[in-house]
């Protein structure tokens, strides 16, 4: 049984990059091919061995809290129906053994805000967080948190999920810098969020997983607001360094920014060309695509 038993979703941004279509849901509600976010974030947590899902909400909270709830008319509807395996499917977003936890986090100060407003939920366990708007996506290899479950079950120290990024990119990531352990594996010495490229420690950059002790959540209680003048998750695991090793592990997979224009359109395609029921129907369309 793993030994990370809570994932937390910090699902409060605003989502500006996606309006109109974020003014009343959350960004995480965004559908890649037929499923939202938020559920290839949870998903990849369910299978991981975590049975605590503690979501971070904000203003547009709802469809996520819908979502994660039993919808008993559909449900029933379906049943009627004999639809079963839809059923299924609906059913599956939360399995049975599954607790899902609701925290509002009233102002937006930031990621590290977002995970301490998480604390009555974490208690004193190593947890994991996934930003869902980072889609890591490994067909058929273990998920980006099960690689980095692994690495904590061995390290028993707080994991940072890593990708090699353009140096010219690094005023949007958080960015590593450490000797490298193993393949993959590398200690973390030096972790700025978003520095330009000058300032940047590396190439490597944080993505949005990570597997951190509860020493995290007492650093967090007195950061001070830093980039964007928020209450960043960065800043905290930096000052938790100086007490913990910290480890950074470059984790097999593609990860799709849907943050961004660009990635949520990149993960549609490329999800959808592997997608059991769609992708040959897909692949017709596209090679029969004219572009100029
Ligand atoms: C957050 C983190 C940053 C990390 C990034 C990964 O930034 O603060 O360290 O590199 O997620 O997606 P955000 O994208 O929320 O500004």
């Amino acid at each position: 049984m793993s030994s990370i038993r809570t994932a937390v979703f910090p699902v409060a941004g605003l989502g500006t990059r996606f309006l109109p279509a974020t003014k009343a849901i959350a960004k995480e509600m965004l559908t890649v091919v037929d499923k939202p976010l938020i559920q290839y974030a949870s998903e990849e947590a369910v299978a991981a061995g975590m049975e605590n899902l503690v979501f971070v909400v904000g203003r547009t909270k709802n469809a996520i809290i819908d979502h994660y709830d039993k919808a008993y008319e559909l449900e029933t509807e379906l049943a009627l129906r004999k639809k079963d395996a839809l059923l299924e499917v609906v059913q599956q977003v939360v399995p049975s053994h599954i607790h899902c936890v609701f925290i509002r986090q009233s102002e937006a100060l930031g990621l590290g805000h977002a995970v301490l407003c998480a604390e009555p939920a974490i208690g004193n366990k190593p947890f994991a967080v996934l930003l869902p708007d980072d889609l890591i996506y490994n067909k058929d290899g273990p998920s980006c948190i099960q690689q980095m479950v692994d690495v904590y079950e061995k390290k028993q120290g707080s994991v940072i999920g890593t990708q090699t990024v353009p140096i010219a990119e690094s005023h949007k990531y958080g960015m590593v810098a450490g000797p490298k352990l193993e393949d993959r594996l590398a200690r973390v010495d030096d972790l700025i969020e978003k520095p330009s490229a000058e300032e940047s420690p590396s190439d490597q950059a944080v993505v949005g997983r990570y597997i951190l002790t509860p020493a995290i959540l007492d650093v967090l209680r007195t950061t001070q607001r830093g980039a964007g003048n928020e209450i960043q998750l960065t800043d905290a695991i930096a000052e938790l360094r100086k007490k913990e090793e910290i480890y950074a592990y470059s984790f097999e997979g593609r990860r799709y920014d849907c943050g961004s224009k660009n990635g949520y359109l990149e993960a549609n395609v490329e999800i959808a060309l592997q997608h059991d029921e769609m992708a040959e129907e897909f692949k017709e369309y596209l090679r029969n695509l004219k572009l100029d």
